[in-house]
């Protein structure tokens, strides 16, 4: 498994993994592929050979960076892809001058939330309804790190 910053081959397979993920909140192709020409966004990929297994998106403004999402598709789930993505992508934002990666993750969702805190995020703010379909509270988890 190797991790690429994402190009246009990889835009339809993440569009899929989003749609499979997300539903009715699934960024659109269009959308992924938006981000390609978005100077503040950084979407990286994980490959297995030509198949993109997982990816994770961000978008930073200054010193700060939002995550969009990071998501794994089912057949590659828990073999750490989802760890080694947001790993890489701290590595790539330092390099960039970012001291911070901020998300919203649903309450009730657990693999993430296990996810964020193996890798030291903390909460940091509470949003109540701030989803919808179904309607759930979003916590707000922040990582940082000096330059
Ligand atoms: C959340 C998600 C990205 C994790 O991807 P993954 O590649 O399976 O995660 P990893 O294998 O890298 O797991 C890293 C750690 O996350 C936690 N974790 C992952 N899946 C978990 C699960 N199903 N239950 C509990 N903890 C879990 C564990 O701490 C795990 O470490 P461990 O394997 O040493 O126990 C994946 O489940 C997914 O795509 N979910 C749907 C999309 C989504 O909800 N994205 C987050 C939006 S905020």
């Amino acid at each position: 498994m190797e991790i690429f910053r994402m190009n246009p081959d990889h835009v339809a397979s993440v569009a899929a993994i989003e749609l499979e993920c997300f539903g009715k909140d699934a960024w659109s192709v269009r959308s992924v592929a938006g981000e390609l020409d978005n100077k503040l966004a950084l979407w990286l990929v994980a490959l297995d050979g030509d198949t993109v297994a997982g990816y994770v998106g961000s978008q930073t403004v200054m010193d700060e960076t939002d995550m969009m999402n990071v998501a794994v598709t089912a057949a590659f789930r828990r073999q750490g892809i989802a760890e080694k993505l947001v790993n890489a992508l701290v590595e790539e934002l330092k390099s960039i001058g970012s001291h911070s990666l901020t998300l919203e993750v649903r309450a009730s969702n657990a693999p993430a939330i296990g996810l964020y805190e193996k890798l030291g995020f903390i909460q940091t703010g509470l949003r109540k309804n701030y989803y919808r379909n179904p309607r759930e509270d979003a916590l707000i988890l922040r990582k940082e790190w000096k330059a």
